[in-house]
């Protein structure tokens, strides 16, 4: 299989704490192989709004795959984003086990990441909170970017609970935010929801939002 991976040899330490997790156990999925809710729902939605028609998308903070690789399934090319190489390669190897391909599989630090071209469907599940102070200025740059009629799905950390134990370095939003920076768009799916993560016992909760940009 051609290697479509495209490496940003600049990275930070930021990555090390997800390559930790994703080569812990090499045989298995941090998040597991099967697409995020999100995932599929933004599939179905826009096959409803634009039936027959191939979209463009965009994964930021691609894991290892889950979504990215579900979006190439749908023959959609995908380009797929992630500062950790660990989630980078996992996310091939899923693609190729799938016999599909990523169009573009980006190892890169998202605020680095520099787009040459305008995506339909922008898909940031749980990652852009990673980026801090910078989480909201990226997500308005990439609404400015976002053609009409192209959708963005986004899933982020919210304050509502407690959290992961590091929750300094993250930027949580208040409940509400994410759709109050989203007016003007069409709002086609969102809530706010509290998880227990089994793993550490500690809950995490999250804003998610569908939203059409007309
Ligand atoms: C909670 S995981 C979610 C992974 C994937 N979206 C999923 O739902 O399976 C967050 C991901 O964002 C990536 N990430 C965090 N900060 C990043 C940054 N500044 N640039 C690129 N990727 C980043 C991490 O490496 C990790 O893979």
């Amino acid at each position: 299989m051609v290697s479509n991976i495209v490496i940003d040899s600049n990275l930070t330490s930021k990555a090390e704490r997800w390559d930790q997790r994703f080569a812990a156990e090499p045989g298995s999925w941090f998040f597991g192989r099967t697409p995020s809710f999100m995932a599929q729902q933004v599939t179905a939605l826009w096959n409803d709004l634009r039936p027959g028609e191939t979209p463009t998308v965009l994964d930021l903070g691609c894991g290892e795959g889950r979504d990215a690789v579900w979006f190439a399934r749908q023959g959609w090319p995908i380009t797929a984003v992630d500062i950790s190489i660990e989630g980078v390669k996992k996310t091939e190897r899923l693609a190729s086990e799938y016999g599909v391909t990523i169009a573009k599989l980006i190892h890169c630090d998202i605020l680095r990441f520099l787009p040459t071209e305008t995506y339909n469907i922008v898909f940031a599940g749980s990652s852009l909170h990673g980026l801090g102070e910078e989480c909201m200025p990226c997500l308005s740059r990439l609404q400015e970017a976002t053609p009409l009629g192209g959708l963005n799905a986004i899933r982020l950390m919210s304050t509502t609970a407690e959290g992961p134990e590091d929750v300094g370095h993250l930027y949580r939003v208040e409940p509400g935010e994410l759709i109050a920076q989203y007016i003007g768009w069409r709002l086609l799916d969102t809530s706010e929801n509290t998880v227990c993560i089994l793993r550490t016992g500690r809950y995490h909760s999250f804003s998610e939002l569908i939203a059409q940009k007309v």
